[in-house]
């Protein structure tokens, strides 16, 4: 029997072998990894499939924030299925389970990367160049975006940007302004 549950931080190896199987080793040097480098998932957000003990499936949410406003939002992914077990409704399962505790957590929006837009369809996931979000780095006919209640996404467009970019650049700012002066 497949269960769902919260990932703990003992999966987490099995997580990454399951990752490099599905989309190779190189997968960190996707730009949806810069994304990622510095925070960590939204733990509560964050489930594995399994298989009694075997983890067979993963979904991850990373904190991110969009346009001028930094936005909260969160970045859905990697999802993967071990191979063996894809066709047979755990994606699907995954996605459910997640995005209803995304809602249950109050969050509102979401965006993601992908070229499977009939799959992230099904999900109410839509493309998100009409809403004026982007992604630096990524092409914009690949992201993907969803408000949790629809009304989630008005006002809100510009550049998705790591979680504390804003901030981390304000205190760049303020910290180059201040050695300036003391020179
Ligand atoms: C994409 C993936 C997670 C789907 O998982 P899965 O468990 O095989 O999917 P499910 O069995 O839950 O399928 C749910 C629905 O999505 C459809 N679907 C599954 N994979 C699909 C794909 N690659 N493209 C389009 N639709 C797809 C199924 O036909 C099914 O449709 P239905 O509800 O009308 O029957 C899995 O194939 C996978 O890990 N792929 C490799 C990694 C990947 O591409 N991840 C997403 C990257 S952004």
């Amino acid at each position: 029997m497949v269960t769902f549950t919260q990932e703990q931080p003992h999966d987490s190896d099995a997580i990454e072998h399951l990752l490099d199987r599905v989309f190779g080793t190189a997968r960190s040097q996707k730009t949806s990894y810069r994304f990622r480098d510095r925070v960590a998932p939204v733990g509560p957000l964050c489930y594995v499939a399994k298989e009694g003990d075997t983890v067979i499936g993963t979904l991850r949410y990373w904190p991110v924030e969009i346009g001028p406003n930094a936005t909260p939002a969160l970045l859905l992914g990697p999802l993967a299925v071990d191979d063996t077990y894809r066709g047979l409704g755990v994606g699907a399962d995954l996605m459910d389970v997640t995005l209803a505790a995304c809602a249950a957590h109050g969050h509102q929006i979401i965006v993601l990367v992908s070229d499977l837009a009939e799959f992230y369809g099904k999900f109410n996931f839509t493309a998100a160049a009409p809403t004026g979000i982007t992604m630096p780095g990524e092409k914009t006919e690949r992201l993907y975006v969803r408000g949790i209640l629809p009304q989630a996404l008005a006002g809100v467009e510009g550049p998705v940007r790591p979680f504390g970019a804003r901030a981390l650049k304000a205190r760049s700012v303020k910290n180059r302004s201040a050695k300036r002066k003391a020179a």
